[in-house]
């Protein structure tokens, strides 16, 4: 049995989908990022469950993730939008896969291959990551009207600057830049909305939109809340992860003595601490060393000392009910209580995305 493990509800992740569905018009695709390892949540087990309630089709970061989507026995559209080496492009097609293309030795490799693929080219609208800039957009123009085996089905792009801001002018230049460059384009699928665009700008949908933060029913930021609200708009964002551990032994710690290594935090009483068997190794950062909190009989414990490899620390003085082997919640609710992936984030300096996911993979996702 594991010492950590993750619950996902089905049932907020359907109403999730259920809501952005009601959001789109019908001939808008929903897609969903399914790239680290399902925000967190669990790659196979989350695809599953959203391919058969309303993710029309499914994006993934790296071939091995689409691999192990098609292992599972997925048939949905899958997407792949990071790089893939030149040598391993073969297995685009092999495994009937859509490719996002920026550059033109993907496309001449592909073309090399000699097997029908479905490419989406990455336009450059400002992000300056992936994507051709514009005054290039007529080599590749070239190269598609040449190709046997490439075909352009898609056009994308990328907004830099849309959840982390109030003011939206340059997401909107970038808006501008991306129909330009896609009209002179043939293409049946153009899209570039995340979750912050999907919500706050319908004329952002285009043919699809490609939510991430947001299916996991968390926000992407506080601006864009602010913004929603600002814009009379309303959506109900429901997390659905939560991260359990178990009580594995209470001790009482006396007044004076150390907890942990580095001797960072002193009993100031005499101290009842929980040890629970997680870790930095699981994902729960050492950063919050002497900042976190803890969820146990429904109640905040707060992390004492060092988080370790494999052990923290929590105090629970005032939880004198708790006891060996209770229910301990890192991420998510118990009770009437919730320790947000915000909250987390907030206590060392990072987002919620990275914190649901740097859950170690290796931790069991549990669908309830
Ligand atoms: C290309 C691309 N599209 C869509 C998304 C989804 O963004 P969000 O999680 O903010 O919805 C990401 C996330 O990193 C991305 O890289």
């Amino acid at each position: 049995m594991n010492t950590s493990w993750v619950e996902i509800s089905g049932e907020k992740l359907k109403h999730n989908l259920r809501q952005f569905k009601a959001l789109l018009s019908h001939n808008t695709l929903l897609s969903v990022c399914v790239k680290a390892n399902a925000y967190g949540h669990g790659l196979v087990e989350c695809a599953k469950f959203m391919a058969e309630n309303g993710a029309d089709w499914l994006n993934v970061n790296a071939l091995y993730e689409a691999e192990r989507l098609r292992k599972a026995g997925i048939k949905s559209p899958i997407y792949v939008m990071g790089y893939v080496p030149l040598s391993d492009l073969h297995k685009i097609s092999e495994l009937d896969l859509r490719v996002v293309a920026y550059n033109l030795e993907t496309l001449q490799e592909l073309e090399k291959i000699g097997k029908t693929v479905r490419v989406h080219l990455k336009l450059e609208t400002g992000n300056n990551r992936q994507g051709v800039r514009e005054q290039d957009l007529p080599l590749f123009e070239e190269l598609f009207a040449n190709t046997k085996f490439v075909q352009l089905e898609g056009a994308a792009t990328h907004f830099a600057n849309i959840e982390d801001t109030l003011d939206h002018s340059f997401a909107m230049e970038q808006l501008e830049k991306f129909k330009r460059m896609a009209n002179r384009l043939n293409v049946k699928i153009k899209h570039c909305a995340n979750s912050a665009a999907t919500m706050l700008f319908p004329e952002t949908h285009f043919d699809m939109v490609r939510l991430g933060i947001s299916a996991y029913g968390m926000w992407p930021s506080n601006e864009t809340r602010v913004s929603m609200k600002s814009a009379g708009k309303k959506v109900e964002l429901k997390p659905f992860l939560t991260w359990k551990t178990i009580v594995g032994q209470i001790k009482t710690v006396p007044e004076g003595e150390y907890i942990g290594y580095g001797c960072s935090y002193r009993a100031g009483r005499d101290v009842r601490v929980a040890i629970l068997p997680v870790g930095y190794y699981d994902g729960y950062d050492r950063g919050l060393s002497n900042q976190a909190y803890v969820l146990i009989r429904g109640k905040r414990a707060p992390v004492r000392g060092r988080v370790c490899m494999n052990i923290i620390m929590a105090d629970v003085t005032d939880i004198p009910e708790a006891k060996t082997e209770d229910e301990v919640v890192l991420l998510g609710a118990q009770g009437e209580d919730e320790i947000s992936a915000e909250q987390l984030g907030s206590w060392i300096g990072t987002i919620n995305y990275e914190i649901t996911t740097r859950i170690n993979e290796r931790i069991s996702r549990i669908l309830v």
